[in-house]
């Protein structure tokens, strides 16, 4: 669920409404605050059609943007009971053949890496060549993503080479700019999930810690919100020169698990201290309806007036709320608190169901400001990343811990075993799943990165691709798969907490579509750049989140329950697993 700094997941352009504190948009008025305004100055005959016209422009002009989808959405009732209880017989054995399948494509990927561009950052199968994140040297990026994937697979060999490249050759001592989640998510996460994974490989823990002291800096800001990029040689925090100097509200809030832990394993409380104090910030931030815009600002701690959206930029603060809670055994309720607090404000604006299927997605609020001076509106967009696919996933893990009445609930979950709460989530969550599965009913059995539904009254399929280009026409940025994890990871988790055999088999369906479509014959795996054109148009470049994260996820799908139990371990947001632990003097329950 991340992605490089080419490709950040952050990797949309800035709004250009990025400028100020935020404003709460309103979920009762916001763009009906014309119409009321209006009506207001209806008594007020000087002026009058001058303000008329004004606010008839508004809404032409917020029509335009989005048409009819103006008004805010009525909050929902989605108390519904759990669908389908016990249709299937769970047996949660592995599933060798499929298995070894996974295994044998991870090998495609690793053994290609491995003879063209070992230790360097990122990988381009087509030309056969790696690339550094900077010139000043590479940091491991893909080698430590994909160490544990190593591990779970018992590739002993390809494991042993890797593990003495990080002895030899990994060096963190560059003296450039690092993305600070970025460096976190996959390098310091692989690093603390192989220590974990070998029983304690000290060489493991030493690294984390040369690195984590690099980047601890970061916090040395004002509000205590990191910066965004870090020089790893120097150990100083830098500002983001694209966004303003302002931090992403994923950004800021997707270091906890890592730095938790690794104050848990060295007993170095200054990693979780200021790793923790960026939630106290955040929390404090809250505004009134508890949307979390996705900037934010260092040096005031605030939310500015920026995108409020569940992919990219935003995506994994909500994840890490509920795995924060879940990492330290569920006893910080605070991180309960904040989540149920998050996944109310979500269901409240950000759920719909399209026009035909009714199927669940999730939409976007952007701010406009329409003129000068004037007030912010905003606008519902029905636009969702497929980086948004964790989300399904992630409500039906929370249902089922967050939201359970009592634990462990049985799999799959009986109705009474969930709070209220917790079946809205559930039922968003399977309703989720369904529709991102539904996203890779494509020409080429492939997800496009972003996709547009439709609204009830709207005739036409359910969800289309932006602005979509004929095949052969050069295709639009929405268009390509780039071997994203993010639905797989949600099946493993539909899996693991039903047992519903459907949820192996989209998962085997989206796995061949990588194969035939995704899959370089002379080694390693290229993104696609048109999901609807066959045959497809590669790029070149193998994110490592393929093997950290694609692949891993697909192999625990097709592996027995076992392997990672998800009441012993949460995976970071690069699937990095990490242990549930105790802390033995509880670091936490900040209060305010
Ligand atoms: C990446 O950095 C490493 C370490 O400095 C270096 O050995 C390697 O040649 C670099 N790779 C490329 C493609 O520049």
């Amino acid at each position: 669920m991340a992605d490089s700094t080419s490709t950040l997941r952050n990797r949309r352009p800035a709004t250009s409404d990025v400028a100020a504190p935020a404003q709460a948009p309103d979920s009762k008025k916001p763009v009906k605050a014309a119409t009321s305004g209006t009506l207001a100055l209806f008594f007020l005959l000087l002026g009058v059609l001058a303000l008329l016209a004004l606010a008839g422009a508004a809404a032409a002009y917020i029509y335009y943007q989005n048409p009819g989808g103006y008004f805010w959405p009525e909050p929902q009732e989605p108390w519904v009971a759990v669908p389908g209880a016990t249709e299937w017989t769970v047996d949660f054995s592995a599933d060798l053949t499929k298995r070894d399948a996974i295994v044998v494509a991870f090998k495609h990927a690793w053994s290609a890496y491995e003879r063209d561009a070992m230790g360097d950052d990122e990988y381009h199968p087509i030309t056969k060549k790696g690339t550094n994140l900077t010139e000043a040297g590479g940091i491991g990026y893909t080698v430590i993503d994909s160490i544990d994937t190593m591990l779970l697979m018992g590739l002993d060999d390809e494991y042993a080479r890797a593990r003495k490249w990080v002895e030899t050759s990994m060096n963190f001592e560059r003296d450039a700019n690092f993305n600070t989640f970025e460096t976190t998510i996959r390098v310091l996460g692989g690093l603390l999930s192989a220590y974990e994974l070998t029983d304690g490989d000290e060489l493991y823990l030493e690294r984390a810690i040369d690195l984590a002291d690099r980047l601890l800096p970061v916090f040395d800001t004002p509000s205590g919100l990191p910066y965004s990029q870090v020089n790893l040689a120097q150990r100083v925090g830098v500002a983001d020169p694209d966004n303003r100097g302002l931090v992403s509200t994923a950004e800021a809030s997707t270091l906890q698990l890592e730095f938790r832990y690794l104050g848990f394993l060295t007993d170095n409380l200054d990693y979780w201290d200021k790793a923790e104090n960026v939630m106290k910030v955040i929390r404090r931030a809250r505004l009134p309806n508890a949307l979390t815009p996705i900037f934010m600002s260092s040096a005031e701690g605030k939310f500015m007036t920026s995108e409020i959206r569940l992919g990219s930029r935003g995506d994994s603060y909500y994840e890490y709320l509920l795995k924060q809670y879940l990492q330290t055994g569920s006893v910080e309720t605070l991180y309960r608190d904040m989540y149920d607090d998050s996944m109310q404000a979500i269901h409240e604006n950000l759920i719909a169901t399209s026009n035909n299927r009714k199927l669940t997605h999730t939409v976007e609020i952007h701010p406009r400001r329409l003129a000068q001076n004037s007030q912010i509106s905003w606008v519902r967009t029905l636009k969702q990343d497929h980086l948004v696919c964790f989300l399904g996933g992630s409500l039906m893990l929370g249902a089922t811990t967050a939201g359970a009445r009592t634990r462990p609930v049985s799999v799959p979950p009986r109705v009474e075993e969930l709070s209220p709460v917790g079946r809205r989530d559930w039922t968003t969550g399977v309703g989720l799943v369904e529709t991102c599965v539904d996203t890779y009913r494509t020409a080429s059995g492939l997800s496009p990165e972003i996709v547009h539904f439709r609204e009830s009254f709207e005739s036409g399929s359910d969800w289309f691709i932006k602005d979509a280009k004929p095949p052969g026409e050069p295709p639009v940025y929405d268009a390509r798969y780039i071997l994203r994890p993010e639905t797989v990871e949600s099946l493993f988790l539909a899996w693991r907490l039903t047992g519903n055999p459907k949820y192996r088999k989209y998962g085997w369906e989206i796995f061949e579509a990588i194969e035939t479509h995704c899959r370089v014959p002379s080694g390693g795996y290229a993104s696609v750049l048109n999901v609807e054109e066959v045959p497809v148009t590669w790029e070149d470049k193998m994110e490592t989140f393929l093997m950290s994260e694609t692949l891993k996820y697909l192999y625990l799908l097709f592996s027995d329950d076992t392997v990672l139990p998800l009441d012993q371990y949460v995976f970071n947001t690069e699937a990095h697993p990490l242990p549930i632990f105790s802390p033995t003097t509880l670091r936490s329950g900040f209060t305010f």
